[in-house]
């Protein structure tokens, strides 16, 4: 791996821990106004410190992060359909290279749709969208998507989809947490983060899904609605972080989740 793309990876993946907190910002690039979601800036600019990236995309971005974070920028580059459409996974490119250096992006992120009718375009993106990471040093975040086929996130489906994106040459790779998660993990040669996906009962169920993914070989979380949907999304991301960077327990997390709601009523 070249030096440049090493260096922006390594603003993401924290080489202290060898592991981040991703904040998922994207949706509404196929959802348009998701719960919570709905004024992005205002979601966006309690959690932005906590995050060691964020993902959203260049419309996102433009009008509603503050250009002065330090926060790294994984930028959602794929797109083009939506959820009332014919078929989320009928994806292309939609941001140039130039658009994502001009915005001094630290990866990209695509969609890959395996075993859609949408998968060869789908995965030519990805090597396309390699091709040109490895010319600019820019790493590829390829997300193994499901669409609105939430039962497809199985350790054989997940397997498969993740280790194709680490051949087509993803530098990371984003897919859901499954039983059996550490054969996804064993076999994909890049790291994984996993998306925490739609909300869940209780911060327990989240805490304990981090610290599975975590301790299954995950080296991190790219999460979205189980951070911003809490009704104390700074609690919710500083617990999920002390779970990723400080091992902590579900239970330590817990007590500092509702410590620090308790703060804040
Ligand atoms: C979906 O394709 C988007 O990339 C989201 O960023 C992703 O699903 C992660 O967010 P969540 O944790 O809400 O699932």
């Amino acid at each position: 791996m070249d030096w440049g793309l090493q260096n922006r990876l390594a603003r993401i993946i924290k080489p202290a821990t060898g592991r981040t907190v991703m904040l998922a910002v994207d949706h509404g690039y196929f959802l348009g106004p998701t719960s919570k979601l709905e004024n992005p800036r205002a979601t966006i600019a309690p959690l932005l410190s906590y995050a060691d990236a964020l993902m959203p995309t260049r419309g996102v971005l433009r009008t509603s992060v503050d250009p002065g974070t330090q926060t790294p920028i994984v930028l959602r580059v794929s797109g083009g359909t939506s959820i009332i459409g014919p078929s989320l996974a009928d994806e292309e490119i939609t941001t140039t290279f130039e658009e994502a250096i001009r915005l001094n992006v630290s990866a990209v992120a695509l969609s890959i749709f395996v075993g859609t009718d949408y998968e060869h375009q789908t995965l030519m993106n990805l090597a396309d969208l390699v091709n040109e990471g490895e010319t600019y040093g820019i790493p590829v975040l390829a997300v193994t998507a499901v669409g609105k086929e939430l039962g497809k996130r199985d350790a054989r489906f997940l397997s498969l989809s993740c280790r194709i994106a680490a051949e087509l040459g993803a530098h990371f790779v984003k897919t859901y947490y499954c039983e059996d998660f550490e054969k996804v993990v064993e076999g994909c040669p890049v790291p994984v983060v996993i998306a925490g996906g739609p909300k869940l009962d209780t911060m327990r169920d989240v805490f304990q899904l981090t610290h599975d993914a975590l301790s299954r070989g995950a080296v991190g979380v790219d999460m979205g609605r189980n951070i911003w949907q809490s009704d104390y999304p700074v609690a919710a991301i500083r617990g999920v972080r002390a779970i990723v960077h400080e091992k902590y327990t579900v239970k330590k997390a817990l007590d500092l989740f509702n410590e620090l709601k308790a703060k804040k009523k």
